[in-house]
């Protein structure tokens, strides 16, 4: 017999915990998609906003991919390496391998009508261009493509995540270190004085991410950079990884013959930090980075990272651009004693001369002294079983005309994890299954005008819908029960749609409630939603193996079957089933079984069926094994 309370007791501990599963699982097949002919280890995309164009970088290839809503269609250009240069790279000598490619890795638009693409080609960095907007390769008079140096632009080799900006027609490229090269920020393509980051600043930086941060006025923007640094000595505890965040001013022209001729002047970096430092728990890796930017008020804007431990778990930490921005003007310089002239803070963005005295600090100190803590002082949440690869997040409005921040957290086994964060706390409100094959994810794009998320794993994309409100069910509660920010009751309709972005709430017909589950919104709510047809009618053999079938639809709910009316039995979820297995403890008898899920104020009957006994059967006594079609058969 089960005893309910501890149960619920037990599960929202789990819930109150740093633990997060996700409330509700869909596989949603039917989606426009690109298969790839060869796994493709490191394709990069590029979109632009409201377009239905998706740029794929893939090897020796760019595929412009068409989207409509249930076809994907693509053209390619081809960039692929000859085969002299191809033989020429194997001749020197064993290699990774796709080194003796040209691996694509950079796709941005430098103008209104011109995309600029990079690949590593066999090693010698090379970019080409794409004009008519994107969809003819730009090419001289005999018909070869224009090409232009890309070292500094491309990595050479596509081990290494290529991590580039576009911010007016200026490339910026973060590039890893690796045994070769010390790697470094770059400003390497457009109008403006190129430069980079001194070697001596940056430890075998692992690059991750980048964002342009606007200013009160343009001449104060500057580009953000997270990446990872590790120690050449690696202290006791075995963790060498320190997770970063770099930044330059857009307006930097490097300074002067003396000093820092060719470098930034106002590069500073300040440490991350994500984890539990009273529990000695750090994640200390950043894998992925977004900077969900809030137009008008740039300092609610916020940064989420993924993490991960040594241990094989990933966090999710978000830090307040208020934050950031207050460390890097406030902090002293790590290791600075000296004074500074005239009180010119390190690192300003100005069009002005930066003096020698700030210049010579800056080359010796970029670091800040203080870290960086997210909001709270804690992840969001851990992840333990699966890891995180990739994030993505939109700023939604809300019925209330609250907005709200919903993340998308792409997975290492090809899901995505649709979260709301709300109120410093967080929900997971979905996991989503577009994929054929199971593989990490490895791209994503969000288009918040068009509501769509374009996916990549090395063997397909897909474009999937950011409301999907019709697969929370046909019911008032169990669309508002799903607290999605897109989504809401239309009591007109009597459907669970996407909230029109041009809600005009005075007259809104639509029902909502994201903050917490509360569906006494809903018309005549009462306490259980009953199952809505007859129960099914079984008649079994008293020997028989049988369990009965329970759809699980929230994995946040706590599943209980009843016999007629009053004994209550628990189950385990398994494979989206909480069945009810009989057994000595749960003998078979005739009667009423039935299925509820509760949770929070919210129960719904999720099965019932009614048992007779057939034992003047003539069959043998012993095993028949009753498997989920069998019972379905017999209804
Ligand atoms: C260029 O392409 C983008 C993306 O496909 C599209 O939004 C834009 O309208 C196009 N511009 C012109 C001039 O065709
Ligand atoms: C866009 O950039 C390309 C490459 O730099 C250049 O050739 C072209 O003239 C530019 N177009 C415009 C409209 O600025
Ligand atoms: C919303 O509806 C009200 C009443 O119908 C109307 O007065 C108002 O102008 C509408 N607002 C918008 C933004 O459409």
């Amino acid at each position: 017999m089960l005893n309910a309370q501890l149960l619920v007791l037990a599960h929202l501990l789990l819930l109150g915990s740093a633990e997060r599963i996700p409330r509700l699982k869909f596989t949603l097949k039917d989606l426009p998609r690109v298969e790839f002919e060869t796994l493709e280890k490191h394709t990069v995309q590029f979109h632009d906003e409201r377009s239905e164009t998706l740029y794929i970088g893939a090897t020796g290839t760019v595929l412009l991919v068409s989207f409509t809503e249930f076809n994907a269609s693509h053209t390619l250009i081809p960039l692929s390496l000859d085969d002299n240069a191809r033989e020429s790279c194997k001749s020197r000598g064993p290699l990774t391998q796709d080194f003796c490619e040209n691996v694509i890795t950079v796709i941005e638009r430098i103008n209104g009508s011109t995309l600029i693409v990079c690949g590593t080609h066999a090693g010698n960095p090379t970019c080409w261009f794409l004009r008519n907007n994107g969809t003819q390769l730009a090419s001289d008079n005999e018909g070869h493509g224009v090409t232009q140096d890309g070292k500094g632009i491309s990595p050479p080799s596509p081990i290494q995540r290529p991590i580039t900006i576009a911010v007016e027609g200026n490339l910026y490229s973060a590039i890893t270190s690796t045994g070769q090269s010390s790697g470094g920020i770059q400003r390497s393509y457009g109008r403006i004085k190129h430069m980079k980051t001194e070697d001596k600043w940056l430890q075998n930086p692992t690059f991750v991410g980048s964002a342009w941060i606007k200013g009160k006025d343009s001449s104060k923007d500057e580009i953000y950079f997270f990446f990872s640094e590790t120690e050449d000595s690696v202290g006791l505890d075995g963790e060498p990884y320190k997770s970063r965040i770099g930044r330059v001013c857009k307006v930097d022209e490097a300074g002067s013959k003396t000093a820092l001729q060719d470098s930034w002047t106002t590069f500073l970096k300040a440490r991350l930090i994500c984890g539990f430092p009273t529990e000695s728990r750090h994640f200390n890796k950043i894998e992925d980075a977004f900077v969900l930017l809030v137009d008008d008020d740039t300092k609610n804007s916020v940064v989420y990272g993924i993490f991960s431990s040594l241990w094989n778990s990933t966090a999710v930490c978000a830090y307040s651009q208020g934050d950031i921005d207050r460390a890097f003007k406030t902090s002293k310089l790590k290791g600075f004693t000296g004074n500074l002239a005239g009180n010119q803070r390190p690192g300003t963005c100005t069009t002005s001369n930066v003096h020698k005295n700030v210049l010579t600090a800056i080359r010796n100190h970029p670091e800040i002294e203080d870290p960086i803590y997210p909001i709270k002082r804690h992840p969001l949440y851990v992840m333990k079983h699966s890891s995180y690869t990739r994030i993505t997040a939109d700023r939604v409005k809300g019925v209330s005309q609250n907005f709200y921040h919903v993340l998308f957290l792409g997975t290492g086994n090809g899901k995505i994890h649709k979260v709301l964060h709300s109120n410093g706390k967080s929900f997971i409100i979905s996991e989503l299954s577009p994929f054929q094959t199971e593989a990490p994810i490895s791209a994503m794009t969000l288009d918040s005008g068009t509501g769509h998320l374009f996916v990549g794993t090395p063997l397909e994309t897909v474009r999937l819908p950011l409301a999907n409100c019709e697969g929370y069910g046909n019911t008032c509660k169990q669309c508002v029960a799903a607290r999605d920010p897109y989504c809401g009751w239309d009591t007109a309709k009597e459907k669970c749609a996407s909230i029109p972005r041009e809600l005009n709430v005075s007259d809104s017909e639509i029902l909502q409630n994201v903050e917490q589950l509360n569906v006494s919104i809903c018309d005549g709510a009462s306490d259980v939603e009953v199952f809505g047809e007859q129960p099914k009618e079984l008649t079994i053999n008293s020997g028989a193996y049988l369990y009965l079938p329970c759809p699980v639809k929230s994995y946040h709910a706590v599943y209980t079957w009843s016999y007629n009316q009053k004994d209550q039995f628990a189950c385990t979820i398994k494979d989206g089933s909480c069945p009810l297995i009989f057994n000595g403890e749960v003998p078979m008898s005739e009667g009423l079984f039935k299925c509820t899920a509760s949770e929070d104020g919210l129960k719904e009957e999720l099965a019932a069926y009614k048992v007779t006994l057939n034992d003047g059967n003539t069959l043998e006594h012993g095993v028949v094994v009753f498997g989920l079609a069998a019972i379905f058969s017999l209804m």
